[in-house]
């Protein structure tokens, strides 16, 4: 699975999207060591405080699958004009299960016209995590 392939998962992923207050559709597609690929898409409530970000229910998925580790890359798709980049609540999110694992994702946050890479820790520098609270 090359980062394009990736890309595609999170955009073919962002066609599920229920975002009907925000018309903003979000994928991300998370790559693990053993090549797996688990997706996620936001999910919007009519209560708008409780969407849920893409990120976070493709960490969500993965978790509740067993998952625990191995996270690798991460790729970001939106409808913007500009390279989408996780929030900082899913950078949260993303960090626990990269933790786990001891990785540093890559993260491709992808644009129209540009994909940005960048690293999880660049994104979340000084991270509290699993080992903060040793
Ligand atoms: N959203 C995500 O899914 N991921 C992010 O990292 C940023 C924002 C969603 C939440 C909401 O459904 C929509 O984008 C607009 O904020």
């Amino acid at each position: 699975m090359t980062d394009l392939d990736l890309i595609d998962a999170a955009r073919q992923a962002a066609s599920y999207s229920y975002s009907p207050y925000s018309n903003f559709a979000v994928g991300a597609a998370l790559r693990f060591a053993d090549g797996t690929v688990v997706t996620g898409t936001n999910i919007e409530n009519a209560s708008y405080g409780l969407a849920l970000c893409a990120e976070t229910v493709a960490v969500s998925k993965a978790m509740a699958d067993g998952v625990r580790g191995g996270l690798e890359a991460v790729a970001v798709t939106g409808p913007g004009d500009m390279p989408i980049t996780p929030c900082g609540r899913c950078r949260q999110v993303l960090n626990e299960l990269a933790q786990l694992g001891g990785t540093d994702p890559v993260i491709l946050c992808v644009g129209p016209d540009e994909v940005r890479r960048t690293t999880l820790s660049a994104l979340l520098p000084d991270a509290f995590g699993p080992a903060s609270l040793t």
